[in-house]
């Protein structure tokens, strides 16, 4: 496709136009609460392998679909196991991704061959609003080009994907900012964390009574023997700039920065560290003890780096837990698992 993308607002009118793109086989960028997702009819495998051409995606690596009704789960899934339904309870609509076994009237293309298909019920009330127009569940992942940070408004979806995709409908700016977390809950009854997001495991454990992470999402290596989740293995988040995360206090990590600054680096630390660096140039992203606030900032962050042609960046490192697990997952993939202790 060479035509010039539609910019949609979220109108009544232009809800509509978007659902009827998406109803026809075409390619609609949509805004959700976590990332812009690129999205098609799930049930039509001709229209999904067009979002894997526009974003450059890997063939091996399956997509989320989309509902705006709880009830069609069923539609959907073989098996809403007890433990699936314990989480869309809790968690939906929201942020939380849920893999099940699949139904054979998803298209094939939307998971690569798996018997199980990851499925969420968003919390945007334009993403339900546009799924409801469209009639039909939608197929969607992040609306970046592979590689790129994830997009977070419709500006960052129209620099990747103007020109290559149908329609982009403009909702402002994600209130969670990075993708959901996705959750394994086919078979067993206890689920299994597959990627971090705004829903913590801490959270799932309350619910279910514990939630195992799976060792690939805190591994520092390259994925850890088979894994249950495809997009594991790819190359994620990687911008232009070469990324060090320093895991340190802040007198530390100012000592080391400036040390090496301020001719060609950037910092990448928490708000208001910036100014007290001693003129290296920096990217704030969210104040220290606000986890929820680095989600909402660290995707717009790494594609402000790039556009201000940072080469070395030092990034303060996340911890560990709750929703902050989610943000250092997209950092050190960011920073191809470069990282320092101090
Ligand atoms: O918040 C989100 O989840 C956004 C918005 C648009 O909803 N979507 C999103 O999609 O992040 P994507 O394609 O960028 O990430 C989907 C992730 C991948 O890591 C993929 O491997 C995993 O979910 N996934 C999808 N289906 C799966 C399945 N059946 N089993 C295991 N992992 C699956
Ligand atoms: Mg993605």
């Amino acid at each position: 496709m060479n035509k010039e993308t539609l910019m949609l607002s979220c109108s009544e009118t232009d809800i509509a136009r978007a659902g009827e793109i998406l109803r026809n086989g075409g390619l609609a960028a949509i805004p959700t609460e976590t990332v812009y997702g690129l999205a098609a009819n799930a049930l039509d495998g001709s229209a999904v392998r067009k979002i894997f051409e526009a974003k450059g995606r890997p063939q091996d690596n399956p997509l989320i679909v989309h509902i705006s009704d709880v009830e069609q789960v069923y539609g959907l899934t073989k098996n809403f196991t007890p433990v699936a339904k314990k989480l869309a309870d809790a968690f939906w609509p929201g942020p939380l991704t849920i893999i099940m076994p699949k139904k054979d009237i998803i298209a094939s293309e939307v998971t690569c061959g798996l018997s199980t298909v990851g499925i969420r019920l968003p919390e945007n009330e334009w993403a339900r609003k546009i799924i409801a127009a469209a009639g039909v569940p939608l197929a969607a992942p992040s609306a970046n080009s592979s590689g790129r940070p994830s997009p977070t408004t419709a500006k960052h979806v129209f620099d990747d994907m103007n020109g290559k995709i149908d329609a982009i409908v403009d909702g402002g700016e994600c209130t969670v900012g990075v993708e959901s977390t996705v959750v394994y809950a086919a078979d067993g009854d206890e689920p299994v964390l597959l990627r971090p997001g705004g829903i913590s495991p801490e959270m799932i454990a309350q619910v279910c009574g514990a939630c195992r992470i799976d060792d690939n999402i805190l591994s520092d290596m390259e994925a850890v023997g088979e894994v249950m989740s495809p997009g594991m293995k790819h190359k994620h988040y990687s911008p232009d700039a070469r990324i060090t995360l320093i895991d340190s206090d802040f007198p530390a990590y100012k000592k080391y920065v400036e040390e090496r600054g301020p001719q060609d680096v950037f910092a990448l630390c928490y708000d208001g560290e910036g100014e007290r660096l001693g003129g290296i140039p920096y990217i704030e992203f969210g104040a220290e003890n606000d986890p929820q606030a680095q989600c909402r900032r660290v995707f717009s962050a790494l594609r402000e780096l790039d556009e201000k042609g940072a080469k070395t960046v030092y990034a303060r490192c996340p911890k560990k837990d709750g929703t902050s697990l989610a943000v250092y997952n997209r950092l050190i993939r960011a920073a191809a698992f470069r990282k320092i202790e101090l």
